[in-house]
């Protein structure tokens, strides 16, 4: 079971992290040293405390959100993301990053020295997380056929990892037309010329229409506009938008 987090437990995962053979696992422990060095922990696991004193087993469980506490966790789950995705630290850009969570994705690009803005809907944790980690966000419900806000400035990677955007209250999945608006109005309204997509799709069950994951109708719909998709672990590449500009 997670135990709450301390200072030493940080310490001891960092050593663990850059004593290992995974490639992932050295940058996890760099990134994760620069935000001990960045952040005010002790203040970190008073945040976590007031979310979790006496229900610390919530970090472990997939249906809440207090599991975004476990901050050695999804830091790895993040750079994991980061590396296969080709964001190095050489690259530089700026990121927005829709349904952006506790940060985590941000806190990673950032170390990496990308600029980042966050989306999201309001949420108590991932509100706290994002404010004591100091991002910057845009709180905003993303609906089909409606534009994004004018953030003021273009990015050059618009990122969305495990979506859930795209399915509606009513539990009703995205089709082609909805994505056909979105897309279009990334491209136009909120990417760079040369702006790159990249997703992670949810394996969304029980839910109806649209184009459904399992069965391949996302694939299929993701490689005809000239995407990639791994149909194994839900990445979707967009490198060329240019093609939705209106
Ligand atoms: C499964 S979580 C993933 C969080 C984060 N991207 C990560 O990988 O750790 C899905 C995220 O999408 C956000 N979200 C869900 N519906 C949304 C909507 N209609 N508009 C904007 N964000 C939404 C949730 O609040 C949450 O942050």
């Amino acid at each position: 079971m997670a135990n709450p987090t301390t200072i030493d437990g940080l310490e001891h995962y960092i050593s663990q992290c850059l004593a290992s053979n995974e490639p992932h696992m050295p940058p996890t422990g760099r990134i994760l040293h620069w935000i001990m060095q960045t952040y005010a922990m002790d203040r970190y696991i008073e945040l976590e405390r007031k979310h979790l004193e006496g229900r610390y087993e919530l970090k472990d469980n997939q249906d809440y959100n207090e599991k975004f506490f476990n901050l050695e966790f999804w830091l790895n789950n993040k750079v994991k993301l980061a590396m296969m995705l080709g964001f190095v630290r050489a690259q530089t850009g700026n990121i927005l990053d829709l349904g952006a969570g506790a940060g985590h994705f941000m806190l990673v690009a950032r170390c990496l020295g990308y600029g980042v803005h966050g989306l999201d809907i309001p949420d108590p944790v991932f509100d706290d997380l994002t404010d004591f980690f100091n991002l910057s966000r845009t709180i905003h419900r993303i609906r089909a056929f409606e534009p994004l806000p004018d953030f003021g400035v273009k990015f050059d990677f618009v990122t969305a990892f495990y979506t859930s955007f795209h399915v509606s209250e009513a539990k009703a999945l995205w089709g082609e037309e909805e994505w056909d608006y979105f897309l279009s109005d990334l491209a136009t309204n909120v990417l760079t010329e040369h702006g790159k997509l990249y997703m992670v799709l949810n394996r969304h069950h029980h839910t109806i229409g649209g184009l459904q994951y399992a069965s391949g109708e996302a694939k299929r719909y993701f490689e005809a506009r000239g995407a990639s998709f791994h149909q194994n672990n839900g990445v979707v590449k967009f490198e060329d938008m240019s093609r939705f500009r209106r």
